[in-house]
Protein backbone atom coordinates (compact mmCIF):
# COMPACT_ATOMS: atom_id res chain seq x y z
CA UNK A 1 0.00 0.00 0.00
CA UNK A 2 1.29 4.09 -0.44
CA UNK A 3 0.22 6.85 0.82
CA UNK A 4 -2.29 8.89 -1.03
CA UNK A 5 -2.65 11.67 0.78
CA UNK A 6 0.78 12.87 3.06
CA UNK A 7 0.29 15.84 5.78
CA UNK A 8 3.38 17.29 7.53
CA UNK A 9 3.94 19.75 10.46
CA UNK A 10 0.55 21.07 8.42
CA UNK A 11 -0.15 24.81 10.15
CA UNK A 12 -3.17 27.17 8.94
CA UNK A 13 -3.34 30.63 11.04
CA UNK A 14 -6.57 32.71 10.17
CA UNK A 15 -5.75 36.43 9.23
CA UNK A 16 -7.22 37.16 12.86
CA UNK A 17 -4.24 35.06 14.81
CA UNK A 18 -6.41 31.85 15.27
CA UNK A 19 -4.10 29.17 15.06
CA UNK A 20 -6.69 26.56 13.44
CA UNK A 21 -4.37 23.76 12.69
CA UNK A 22 -1.03 23.52 14.79
CA UNK A 23 1.10 21.40 13.49
CA UNK A 24 -0.08 18.24 12.43
CA UNK A 25 0.95 15.01 10.41
CA UNK A 26 -0.82 12.33 9.53
CA UNK A 27 -0.66 9.39 6.35
CA UNK A 28 -3.79 8.17 4.35
CA UNK A 29 -3.41 4.70 2.48
CA UNK A 30 -4.45 4.31 -0.74
CA UNK A 31 -8.48 2.69 0.17
CA UNK A 32 -8.42 3.47 3.46
CA UNK A 33 -11.53 4.56 5.21
CA UNK A 34 -9.70 7.29 7.61
CA UNK A 35 -11.42 9.49 10.00
CA UNK A 36 -10.66 12.75 11.81
CA UNK A 37 -12.65 12.81 15.03
CA UNK A 38 -12.66 16.27 17.29
CA UNK A 39 -15.37 18.32 18.86
CA UNK A 40 -16.51 21.53 17.17
CA UNK A 41 -13.75 23.95 16.49
CA UNK A 42 -10.83 21.63 16.59
CA UNK A 43 -9.83 22.16 13.38
CA UNK A 44 -11.24 19.67 11.07
CA UNK A 45 -13.14 21.61 8.36
CA UNK A 46 -9.68 23.94 8.25
CA UNK A 47 -7.74 20.90 7.08
CA UNK A 48 -10.31 19.42 4.75
CA UNK A 49 -10.20 23.49 3.23
CA UNK A 50 -6.42 22.78 2.87
CA UNK A 51 -6.35 19.62 1.60
CA UNK A 52 -9.03 20.10 -0.84
CA UNK A 53 -7.46 23.49 -1.95
CA UNK A 54 -9.44 26.03 -1.21
CA UNK A 55 -7.77 27.17 1.31
CA UNK A 56 -3.75 28.35 1.79
CA UNK A 57 -1.73 26.26 4.27
CA UNK A 58 0.30 28.82 6.31
CA UNK A 59 3.20 26.44 6.32
CA UNK A 60 4.22 22.68 6.48
CA UNK A 61 3.49 20.37 3.39
CA UNK A 62 0.42 18.18 1.99
CA UNK A 63 0.24 16.21 -0.93
CA UNK A 64 -2.59 14.15 -2.63
CA UNK A 65 -1.77 11.24 -4.28
CA UNK A 66 2.03 12.85 -5.21
CA UNK A 67 0.15 15.98 -5.75
CA UNK A 68 1.25 19.52 -3.92
CA UNK A 69 -1.57 21.11 -2.40
CA UNK A 70 -0.38 24.80 -3.17
CA UNK A 71 1.21 24.03 -6.79
CA UNK A 72 -0.96 21.49 -8.04
CA UNK A 73 -4.54 22.54 -7.60
CA UNK A 74 -6.22 21.39 -10.82
CA UNK A 75 -4.72 17.92 -10.85
CA UNK A 76 -6.20 17.46 -7.47
CA UNK A 77 -9.27 18.51 -8.01
CA UNK A 78 -9.97 16.14 -11.06
CA UNK A 79 -9.34 13.24 -8.60
CA UNK A 80 -10.96 14.27 -5.64
CA UNK A 81 -14.73 14.42 -4.66
CA UNK A 82 -15.75 16.89 -1.43
CA UNK A 83 -18.94 16.96 0.24
CA UNK A 84 -18.57 20.65 2.75
CA UNK A 85 -20.02 20.79 6.14
CA UNK A 86 -22.68 23.11 5.00
CA UNK A 87 -24.67 22.07 1.74
CA UNK A 88 -24.52 22.84 -1.45
CA UNK A 89 -27.22 22.15 -2.87
CA UNK A 90 -29.65 24.60 -5.22
CA UNK A 91 -33.05 24.64 -4.28
CA UNK A 92 -34.71 25.57 -6.80
CA UNK A 93 -33.40 22.65 -8.86
CA UNK A 94 -34.70 19.03 -8.50
CA UNK A 95 -32.38 16.69 -6.97
CA UNK A 96 -31.64 15.16 -11.04
CA UNK A 97 -30.68 18.65 -11.69
CA UNK A 98 -28.18 19.74 -8.97
CA UNK A 99 -26.37 16.42 -10.00
CA UNK A 100 -26.43 17.09 -13.46
CA UNK A 101 -25.20 20.58 -12.84
CA UNK A 102 -22.06 19.13 -11.24
CA UNK A 103 -21.21 16.54 -14.10
CA UNK A 104 -21.50 19.70 -16.54
CA UNK A 105 -19.08 21.39 -13.89
CA UNK A 106 -16.50 18.38 -14.82
CA UNK A 107 -17.04 18.62 -18.86
CA UNK A 108 -19.60 15.66 -18.45
CA UNK A 109 -22.41 15.34 -21.27
CA UNK A 110 -24.41 13.38 -23.13
CA UNK A 111 -25.51 9.77 -22.17
CA UNK A 112 -22.35 9.71 -19.58
CA UNK A 113 -24.16 12.14 -17.55
CA UNK A 114 -27.32 10.59 -17.83
CA UNK A 115 -26.08 7.47 -16.55
CA UNK A 116 -24.32 8.51 -14.19
CA UNK A 117 -27.03 10.64 -12.71
CA UNK A 118 -29.33 7.70 -12.26
CA UNK A 119 -26.24 5.31 -11.09
CA UNK A 120 -26.16 7.91 -8.41
CA UNK A 121 -29.48 8.55 -7.54
CA UNK A 122 -29.94 4.63 -7.02
CA UNK A 123 -26.92 4.70 -4.97
CA UNK A 124 -28.23 7.00 -2.13
CA UNK A 125 -31.53 6.25 -2.76
CA UNK A 126 -33.14 9.63 -4.05
CA UNK A 127 -34.85 7.88 -7.34
CA UNK A 128 -38.67 8.66 -6.39
CA UNK A 129 -37.56 12.19 -5.21
CA UNK A 130 -35.49 12.94 -8.57
CA UNK A 131 -38.03 15.28 -10.08
CA UNK A 132 -39.00 17.23 -6.88
CA UNK A 133 -37.28 20.32 -5.93
CA UNK A 134 -34.57 19.94 -3.20
CA UNK A 135 -35.68 22.66 -1.35
CA UNK A 136 -38.65 20.34 -0.49
CA UNK A 137 -36.21 17.75 0.67
CA UNK A 138 -35.73 16.96 4.21
CA UNK A 139 -32.23 17.43 6.05
CA UNK A 140 -31.05 13.95 5.37
CA UNK A 141 -32.17 13.92 1.62
CA UNK A 142 -30.01 16.54 0.66
CA UNK A 143 -26.97 15.15 2.98
CA UNK A 144 -27.33 12.14 0.39
CA UNK A 145 -28.03 14.62 -2.60
CA UNK A 146 -24.41 16.52 -1.45
CA UNK A 147 -22.51 12.91 -1.19
CA UNK A 148 -24.00 12.21 -4.70
CA UNK A 149 -22.63 15.29 -6.55
CA UNK A 150 -19.62 14.83 -4.87
CA UNK A 151 -19.15 11.43 -6.78
CA UNK A 152 -20.14 13.06 -9.73
CA UNK A 153 -16.80 12.64 -11.30
CA UNK A 154 -16.42 9.42 -9.98
CA UNK A 155 -13.34 10.33 -7.26
CA UNK A 156 -10.49 8.40 -6.13
CA UNK A 157 -10.82 10.36 -2.99
CA UNK A 158 -13.62 11.33 -1.31
CA UNK A 159 -13.13 13.88 1.60
CA UNK A 160 -16.75 13.78 4.06
CA UNK A 161 -16.56 17.23 6.11
CA UNK A 162 -19.51 15.99 9.17
CA UNK A 163 -21.61 14.19 6.32
CA UNK A 164 -23.81 13.09 9.07
CA UNK A 165 -24.19 15.85 11.91
CA UNK A 166 -27.47 17.20 12.46
CA UNK A 167 -29.35 13.97 11.12
CA UNK A 168 -31.60 11.46 12.90
CA UNK A 169 -30.28 8.12 13.67
CA UNK A 170 -32.15 6.69 10.87
CA UNK A 171 -30.57 9.42 8.19
CA UNK A 172 -27.30 8.68 9.57
CA UNK A 173 -27.34 4.91 9.47
CA UNK A 174 -28.36 5.09 5.93
CA UNK A 175 -25.00 7.33 4.88
CA UNK A 176 -23.11 4.95 7.07
CA UNK A 177 -24.19 1.92 4.17
CA UNK A 178 -23.28 4.19 1.39
CA UNK A 179 -19.92 5.35 2.86
CA UNK A 180 -19.37 1.70 3.30
CA UNK A 181 -20.30 0.56 0.24
CA UNK A 182 -18.17 3.39 -1.75
CA UNK A 183 -15.28 2.49 0.16
CA UNK A 184 -15.39 -1.53 -0.33
CA UNK A 185 -16.76 -2.45 -3.47
CA UNK A 186 -15.75 0.84 -5.75
CA UNK A 187 -12.17 0.81 -3.54
CA UNK A 188 -12.54 4.45 -3.19
CA UNK A 189 -10.39 6.35 -0.22
CA UNK A 190 -12.54 7.97 2.66
CA UNK A 191 -11.35 10.89 5.03
CA UNK A 192 -13.99 11.75 6.86
CA UNK A 193 -14.42 14.06 9.91
CA UNK A 194 -17.03 13.48 12.37
CA UNK A 195 -18.43 14.65 15.96
CA UNK A 196 -19.84 11.48 16.91
CA UNK A 197 -17.50 8.43 18.55
CA UNK A 198 -20.50 5.73 17.36
CA UNK A 199 -19.33 7.01 14.27
CA UNK A 200 -15.36 6.88 13.99
CA UNK A 201 -15.84 3.92 15.46
CA UNK A 202 -18.00 1.81 13.13
CA UNK A 203 -16.43 3.47 9.78
CA UNK A 204 -12.94 4.27 10.07
CA UNK A 205 -10.42 1.90 9.71
CA UNK A 206 -7.65 4.37 11.46
CA UNK A 207 -8.22 7.91 12.42
CA UNK A 208 -6.60 10.77 14.34
CA UNK A 209 -8.49 12.22 17.17
CA UNK A 210 -7.94 15.90 16.88
CA UNK A 211 -8.35 18.87 19.20
CA UNK A 212 -7.20 22.36 19.60
CA UNK A 213 -5.43 21.94 15.83
CA UNK A 214 -3.29 19.39 17.43
CA UNK A 215 -3.92 15.33 16.80
CA UNK A 216 -3.71 14.23 20.40
CA UNK A 217 -3.95 10.47 19.46
CA UNK A 218 -3.86 8.15 16.10
CA UNK A 219 -4.55 4.09 15.49
CA UNK A 220 -7.29 1.88 14.52
CA UNK A 221 -10.43 2.12 16.84
CA UNK A 222 -9.29 -1.18 18.10
CA UNK A 223 -5.59 0.03 19.27
CA UNK A 224 -7.16 3.31 20.62
CA UNK A 225 -9.14 1.41 23.12
CA UNK A 226 -6.60 -1.03 23.77
CA UNK A 227 -4.29 1.77 25.11
CA UNK A 228 -6.43 2.81 27.61
CA UNK A 229 -6.27 -0.64 28.45
CA UNK A 230 -9.08 -0.51 31.40
CA UNK A 231 -12.80 -0.50 31.75
CA UNK A 232 -13.56 2.65 33.27
CA UNK A 233 -16.00 3.54 36.03
CA UNK A 234 -17.94 6.52 36.27
CA UNK A 235 -19.30 7.22 39.78
CA UNK A 236 -21.56 10.32 40.51
CA UNK A 237 -21.74 11.35 43.95
CA UNK A 238 -24.88 13.17 45.38
CA UNK A 239 -22.03 15.80 46.91
CA UNK A 240 -19.11 15.50 44.70
CA UNK A 241 -17.69 18.71 45.85
CA UNK A 242 -17.34 18.14 49.42
CA UNK A 243 -16.65 14.17 48.91
CA UNK A 244 -14.54 13.94 45.99
CA UNK A 245 -11.12 14.16 47.40
CA UNK A 246 -11.81 11.77 50.15
CA UNK A 247 -13.22 9.37 47.75
CA UNK A 248 -10.49 9.31 45.41
CA UNK A 249 -8.24 8.48 48.41
CA UNK A 250 -10.26 5.36 49.26
CA UNK A 251 -10.12 3.92 45.55
CA UNK A 252 -6.85 5.02 44.92
CA UNK A 253 -5.42 2.37 47.87
CA UNK A 254 -7.70 -0.46 46.02
CA UNK A 255 -5.67 -3.41 43.85
CA UNK A 256 -6.20 -2.93 39.98
CA UNK A 257 -6.97 0.59 39.77
CA UNK A 258 -4.83 2.61 37.01
CA UNK A 259 -5.80 6.43 36.96
CA UNK A 260 -8.57 8.12 38.77
CA UNK A 261 -9.61 10.98 36.52
CA UNK A 262 -11.79 14.01 37.77
CA UNK A 263 -14.89 14.02 34.79
CA UNK A 264 -18.16 15.51 34.55
CA UNK A 265 -20.18 12.96 36.67
CA UNK A 266 -17.52 13.35 39.42
CA UNK A 267 -14.74 10.63 39.20
CA UNK A 268 -14.14 8.05 36.52
CA UNK A 269 -12.27 5.06 37.46
CA UNK A 270 -9.77 3.04 35.05
CA UNK A 271 -9.02 -0.41 35.87
CA UNK A 272 -8.86 -3.71 35.20
CA UNK A 273 -11.66 -6.19 35.83
CA UNK A 274 -13.96 -3.14 37.18
CA UNK A 275 -16.78 -5.42 37.33
CA UNK A 276 -15.23 -6.74 40.54
CA UNK A 277 -14.28 -3.65 41.44
CA UNK A 278 -17.44 -2.05 41.95
CA UNK A 279 -18.65 -3.81 44.82
CA UNK A 280 -15.40 -2.66 46.58
CA UNK A 281 -16.09 0.77 45.57
CA UNK A 282 -19.44 1.09 46.87
CA UNK A 283 -18.78 -0.74 49.94
CA UNK A 284 -15.62 1.44 50.69
CA UNK A 285 -17.70 5.08 50.27
CA UNK A 286 -20.72 3.92 51.89
CA UNK A 287 -18.64 2.79 54.87
CA UNK A 288 -17.45 6.32 55.13
CA UNK A 289 -20.60 8.18 54.49
CA UNK A 290 -19.75 8.89 51.32
CA UNK A 291 -23.45 9.09 49.07
CA UNK A 292 -23.44 7.93 45.64
CA UNK A 293 -25.65 9.13 43.16
CA UNK A 294 -24.73 6.72 40.52
CA UNK A 295 -22.11 4.41 39.40
CA UNK A 296 -21.70 2.98 35.23
CA UNK A 297 -19.12 0.69 34.13
CA UNK A 298 -18.36 0.53 30.69
CA UNK A 299 -15.70 -0.92 28.49
CA UNK A 300 -13.34 1.10 26.97
CA UNK A 301 -14.51 3.63 24.63
CA UNK A 302 -13.40 6.44 21.75
CA UNK A 303 -14.39 8.94 24.10
CA UNK A 304 -12.07 7.43 27.00
CA UNK A 305 -9.32 7.63 24.49
CA UNK A 306 -10.43 11.30 24.09
CA UNK A 307 -10.79 12.11 27.74
CA UNK A 308 -7.45 10.29 28.15
CA UNK A 309 -5.85 12.80 26.00
CA UNK A 310 -7.26 15.93 26.84
CA UNK A 311 -9.46 15.52 29.94
CA UNK A 312 -12.60 16.44 28.73
CA UNK A 313 -15.40 14.74 26.57
CA UNK A 314 -16.22 15.19 23.16
CA UNK A 315 -19.65 17.28 23.48
CA UNK A 316 -21.89 16.93 19.96
CA UNK A 317 -24.16 19.09 19.11
CA UNK A 318 -27.88 18.82 19.37
CA UNK A 319 -29.80 16.84 16.77
CA UNK A 320 -31.50 18.96 14.25
CA UNK A 321 -35.53 17.86 14.57
CA UNK A 322 -36.83 21.07 13.40
CA UNK A 323 -39.19 20.80 10.16
CA UNK A 324 -37.71 24.22 8.87
CA UNK A 325 -34.68 21.73 8.12
CA UNK A 326 -36.91 19.83 6.15
CA UNK A 327 -38.59 22.92 4.35
CA UNK A 328 -35.41 25.24 4.60
CA UNK A 329 -36.07 28.89 2.42
CA UNK A 330 -34.92 29.95 -1.28
CA UNK A 331 -31.02 29.95 -1.23
N1 LIG B 1 -12.41 32.15 8.65
C1 LIG B 1 -11.96 32.02 9.91
N2 LIG B 1 -11.32 33.04 10.53
C2 LIG B 1 -10.86 32.93 11.79
N3 LIG B 1 -11.00 31.82 12.56
C3 LIG B 1 -11.65 30.77 12.01
C4 LIG B 1 -12.17 30.82 10.67
N4 LIG B 1 -12.75 29.61 10.41
C5 LIG B 1 -12.61 28.87 11.51
N5 LIG B 1 -11.95 29.55 12.48
C6 LIG B 1 -11.56 29.07 13.83
O1 LIG B 1 -10.60 28.05 13.65
C7 LIG B 1 -10.80 27.01 14.60
C8 LIG B 1 -11.04 25.70 13.87
O2 LIG B 1 -12.26 25.78 13.14
P1 LIG B 1 -12.78 24.60 12.22
O3 LIG B 1 -11.67 24.14 11.35
O4 LIG B 1 -14.01 25.07 11.55
O5 LIG B 1 -13.10 23.46 13.30
P2 LIG B 1 -14.09 22.20 13.20
O6 LIG B 1 -14.39 21.97 11.76
O7 LIG B 1 -13.30 21.08 13.82
O8 LIG B 1 -15.31 22.52 14.00
C9 LIG B 1 -11.97 27.45 15.46
O9 LIG B 1 -11.44 28.07 16.59
C10 LIG B 1 -12.70 28.43 14.57
O10 LIG B 1 -13.40 29.37 15.35
MG1 LIG C 1 -16.18 21.83 10.83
Amino acid sequence: MSSIIEVKDLVLVYSDGTKAVDGISFDVQEGEFFGFLGPNGAGKSTTIKILTTLLRKTSGSATIAGYDVSKEAAAIRKIIGVQSQETTVDGDLTGRENITLQGHFHQMNGNDIKNRVNELLHLVGLEEAAEKRARNYSGGMKKRLDLATALVHKPKILFLDEPTTGLDPQSRSAIWTYLEKLNKEDGITIFLTTQYLEEADKLCKRLSIIDAGKIVASGSPAELKREIGADSIRISLENCQKDNAKAKELIKSMTDVNEILDSEECITVYAKNAGLLIADIVRALDSSDIRIASVTFSSPSLDDVFMKHTGKRIRTEELVKAPSAMFGGRR
